[in-house]
């Protein structure tokens, strides 16, 4: 087959021979090696039957074949009707298995039954619920599963689970490491459509069902994307991810009404600003009938919003909902909104409270189509900070959590930092918001709240790269992030196993070499990185560090006040800024509380002296310098596992992850060096373990 060909040899722009493993992700579809399970494989997708069509059956069919071309090397035959004794059947109706089974299928989810005589069952309720349960199907064959006793009922368990593009017109991508935007080009579509088809695959597989293409910084040119002069492009683009189940956001200016509509205002009570959306909305809907809706940054870091005109966001967000509320579009509105022009000085303000203080009083205002969008912690991705109080705070208001892929502040795709960990971390927290068990997961996955619109959004880390994310190993966070969307109960170490056998195969070392390397990165990073919650300690505009005060004496809001004697933000209710006031009980007195808040996050909480000690027995500034020694001793033993696997899988990647290494192992060190000097010459204590500290 010509696309099977493509996919084996050679692919697409930017992308050469040799880089085929790279490019192909998790999607590699490797020949098996064990004969007995290719035979077995073999009889029973010898033949597949499926009756419907549609431009999705259609790219199932396509999956299909490559799938099980590559791994069982040959063609399946396909057809709208049964005729071997064995066949893989997809169907959505309803008499393939029992009522009741079927009945609990919700629109997305799918069932794999296998039928002693029959063979296999992929059974769904819709086209999309079919394609889920066929890549889940190729998952198995990619992990050798047997195929035997297939009893699979899968239900999503978040509605929305979206990826949102940084993606500039221009190409650059903001916080993206990986290249450039796949999507944009110097102001124009780039039209390499087959690498945004391989990027829905890549999603689908997952259980993505939306994206947004452009940065939610929305500047001159990128405001037309709404116009005719854009849309026959985006309309292209939404086509091609509509073929695998994903519908197409846009992040739209505020301020449009007067950058691209003529007014002198963007009022959003007044007549005409309604009208411009109104029409804007009707035009896109022309072009898009299944458009998903927009994404808004308002009166956040210097963009334009409600504010201007002496309204509130619900008042902004509304407008723009009563636009979109009858095509079914849905407006996304982030609530990342504090003031970045604070004087230091100033030690009143805190950054931390200022989502909740700006949409708390709002809760119950906003139209059932617009979603607030939450960061997952009260600052800016840090790599530990606190689940936002917002979460679960807001009991009236549609809500997602918004995740990031791209590791801004996470090693920016040189390091290695494996974030599913902590995604699992925050979405099993507990608010107690309606006592015990009101978990974010719950949250968002509208089970708690009953909210109308809910699920999980996240910045991307994917760009032109040939291997999609810069890192090899960073595919991992986008896919784990896509299989969290599905459902955030999978554990840590199911998604990490699926994602490395299915990306490098079933060598043991390999996977028992990658399982240790990817499970403990996170917590690594934050070894040699800012201690104990503190946050930030890099320079400001391209966060990379280290930079212990590069954000001290800024107005971001963002500041460790070390100083001779101690370190810390005191949030407290007692004597700091009230933050901890914004959890519900428990967790307001156990951040309150100095012994009681969580190591981890102590620095976050309070402001304490270096000799303080910790829950773990130590002082403050003795485990600051024995993380950061460990930290880079962790890299290592990550570089020497590594090493290892040398000739067992293919040397770009293998080269390719290597070199990263040694470049997170060599900025480890100026890490831990920097961060030690600076606590050691602040606080004239020395190492009890007499290391060296300059
Ligand atoms: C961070 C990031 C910005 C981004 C912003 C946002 O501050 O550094 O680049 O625009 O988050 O989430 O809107």
């Amino acid at each position: 087959m010509a696309f099977y060909s493509r996919l084996s040899t050679l692919l697409t722009e930017g992308v050469e021979e040799g880089q085929e493993t790279s490019y192909n992700a998790w999607l590699q579809y490797t020949r098996k090696e064990n004969e007995q399970y290719v035979k077995n494989a073999q009889q029973i997708v010898s033949q597949i039957v499926l009756e419907e069509s549609s431009p999705i059956i259609e790219a199932i069919k396509e999956e299909l074949t490559i799938g099980i071309n590559g791994m069982l090397g040959f063609s399946p035959m396909i057809t709208s009707e049964k005729t071997c004794q064995l066949a893989l059947t997809l169907t959505t109706s309803a008499s393939a298995t029992s009522e009741n089974t079927y009945s609990k299928l919700n629109h997305e989810g799918y069932l794999i039954e296998t039928v002693e005589g029959e063979g296999v069952y992929i059974i769904g309720k819709t086209d999309r619920a079919l394609m889920y349960g066929a890549y889940h199907f190729l998952r198995l064959i990619q992990m050798d599963h047997s195929l035997e006793q297939l009893s699979i009922n899968e239900n999503p368990v978040n509605q929305v689970r979206m990826i949102n593009h940084w993606d500039n017109m221009d190409g650059s991508i903001e916080r993206g490491y990986a290249g450039n935007s796949i999507f944009f080009k110097d102001y124009r579509f780039r039209k390499n459509y087959q690498r945004i088809k391989d990027y829905a695959r890549l999603l689908a597989s997952t259980g993505i069902n939306a994206v947004s293409i452009n940065n939610v910084n929305v500047h001159k040119i990128e405001s037309k994307l709404i116009t005719d002069e854009y849309l026959p492009d985006v309309k292209k683009v939404a086509s091609i991810f509509r073929t695998y189940g994903i519908s197409t956001f846009l992040s739209v200016n505020y301020a449009s009404p007067i950058e691209i509509g003529g007014l002198e205002t963007a009022d959003p009570l007044d007549e005409r600003v309604k009208q411009f959306w109104k029409e804007a909305v009707e035009k896109i809907y022309s072009y898009i009938p299944d458009f998903g809706g927009f994404i808004v940054k308002a009166d956040s870091e210097n963009r334009p919003g409600p504010f201007t005109y002496g309204r509130n966001h619900a008042d902004g967000a509304n407008m723009l909902a009563e636009a979109l509320e009858s095509f079914g579009g849905m407006i996304v509105w982030r609530c990342f909104v504090y003031n970045c022009k604070q004087d230091w000085r100033d030690r009143e303000t805190d950054r931390a409270r200022a989502a909740y203080d700006h949409f708390m009083p709002l809760d119950g205002q906003f139209h059932d189509n617009v979603v607030l969008q939450i960061k997952n912690g009260p600052m800016d991705f840090q790599v530990r900070e606190p689940v936002s109080p917002l979460l679960g705070g807001l009991k009236h208001t549609n809500h997602f959590i918004e995740f990031q892929i791209t590791q801004e502040y996470l090693g920016q795709q040189r390091h290695l930092a494996y974030l599913i960990p902590q995604w699992k971390e925050v979405l099993h927290f507990d608010t107690y918001a309606e006592g015990e068990g009101s978990t974010i997961k719950k949250i968002i996955s509208g089970s708690l709240y009953n909210q109308k619109i809910s699920g999980i959004a996240a910045v991307s880390n994917i760009g032109d790269h040939y291997n999609w994310t810069g890192h090899t190993l960073a595919q991992a966070n986008l896919y784990g992030y896509g299989r969290l969307t599905w459902n955030s109960d999978y554990s840590s170490e199911r998604i990490t196993d699926e994602w490395i056998r299915c990306t490098f195969g079933s060598d043991e070392k390999v996977q028992e070499h990658l399982f240790h390397m990817l499970m403990n990165s996170w917590e690594t990073y934050e070894k040699y990185t800012s201690p104990l919650g503190v946050g930030w300690m890099v320079t400001p505009g391209h966060h990379y560090g280290p930079n212990i005060d590069g954000y001290e004496y800024q107005a971001w809001g963002t500041y460790h006040f070390a100083d001779r004697d101690g370190i810390g933000v005191d949030r407290t209710k007692k004597s700091g800024t009230g933050y901890t006031n914004q959890y519900f009980s428990p967790n307001a007195d156990m951040y309150e509380s100095v012994e009681r808040c969580p190591d981890e996050l102590l620095l976050f909480f309070h402001h304490v002296p270096y000799t303080h000690k910790l829950a773990s027995g130590k002082t403050v500034i003795q485990h600051i310098y024995d993380t950061h020694f460990l930290g880079v001793e962790q890299v290592e033993n990550i570089v020497d596992r590594w090493k290892e696997l040398n000739e067992r899988m293919d040397d770009r990647r293998y080269q390719d992850v290597y070199s990263r290494l040694n470049e997170q192992l060599l900025h480890a060190k100026e890490w831990r060096d920097i961060v030690n000097t600076y606590f050691y010459r602040k606080s004239g204590i020395d190492d009890d373990q007499k290391r060296t500290i300059y």
